[in-house]
């Protein structure tokens, strides 16, 4: 039987695909750099992605536990991961749900995303590296109130703030490792795709929405949504599964905020992408064989 690795098994993302990969009867073992409790299979412990032994570790695991496939969770994986597997770094007989490192890497970048998919034509806020600006009166002048600063680099909502004036902010203070952006009024969108790999059809698209409050969230009907998602994954040059988060602006288009080269935390509400998502890997292990994520 497959015995698939899944890593931030502790996170939301982690634990909503670790159920629905146990309840397909998959061989699934967790890994994390904390502890985790309560889960239906065993976990084990992982350095941070940061940490300079976190490939050396991730690659003893998948040997040892002889893994076939390993799906990464954690957003700060990633670059680290689909870098290491470009350049070969990663010798093991083992597929990795990871997308081509170029486009990994400029999912991880807000600003590099906003820009690539500008340029490709998808809808985005419009954007500024704060050196372009200089003061929230600028940026509202421009495009309305509030504006919205956020880390380049970053996730689970750190770091994103809402201005509407220069109060209690000194500008200058504020370096490129940020992004500006417009501020999207509108309902929220949590689209999740899944692309094969290699060329292969078979695109699939679900619609998640968020409640005003964001507290809730449920399957809709939206293909504009739905098109602009897919467009997003394909003008990145993402592959497997990505999440991307939208909303519409205030004529009601949808935008895209940004883009994550991975599951999120809503596939227990898209089960077709976790099918789609096995049925790729399976499809690449039988053409290529084992060693197949290169
Ligand atoms: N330009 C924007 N317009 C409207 N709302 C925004 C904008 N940028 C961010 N937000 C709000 O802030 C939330 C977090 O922003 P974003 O997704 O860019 O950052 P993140 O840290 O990667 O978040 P997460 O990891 O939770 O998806 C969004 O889900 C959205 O509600
Ligand atoms: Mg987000």
């Amino acid at each position: 039987m497959m015995r698939v690795l899944v890593t931030g098994s502790g996170g939301p993302a982690g634990r909503a695909l670790i159920a629905m990969l146990a309840e397909r009867g998959l061989d699934v073992l967790g890994a994390d750099m904390a502890p985790v409790m309560g889960l239906p299979v065993p976990t084990r412990r992982l350095p941070a992605a940061a940490d300079p032994l976190f490939l050396t570790e991730l690659g003893a695991l998948v040997e040892s536990e002889s893994i076939d496939l390993l799906v990464p969770t954690v957003s700060e994986e990633l670059p680290v991961l689909a870098s290491a597997v470009a350049r070969e770094l990663w010798p093991h007989a083992c597929g990795v749900v990871i997308g081509e490192a170029d486009a990994v890497r400029a999912a991880d970048d807000k600003l590099v995303t906003a820009q690539r998919l500008r340029a490709a034509d998808v809808s985005v806020p419009r954007f500024a590296r704060p050196s372009q600006l200089s003061s929230v009166v600028e940026a509202t002048s421009w495009w309305g109130a509030p504006i919205v600063l956020k880390p380049r680099v970053s996730r689970g909502g750190r770091g994103v703030h809402l201005l509407s004036s220069d109060r209690d902010l000194d500008w200058r203070m504020i370096g490129d490792d940020q992004i500006v952006q417009e501020f999207a009024p509108g309902i929220e969108y949590a689209p999740v795709v899944y692309r094969p790999r290699a060329g292969a059809s078979g695109d699939v698209t679900v619609v998640l929405e968020k409640s005003a409050a964001g507290d809730r969230i449920r399957r809709v009907e939206a293909p504009d949504v739905a098109a602009l998602a897919l467009r997003a994954a394909g003008a990145l040059g993402l592959t497997g599964p990505v999440d991307v988060d939208v909303r519409r602006d205030p004529a009601g288009r949808p935008v895209v905020l940004e883009v994550n080269a991975r599951v999120g935390a809503n596939v227990g509400l898209a089960p077709e992408l976790v099918d789609a998502m096995l049925a790729d890997h399976a499809r690449l292990a039988q053409e290529t064989g084992p060693a197949w994520v290169t």
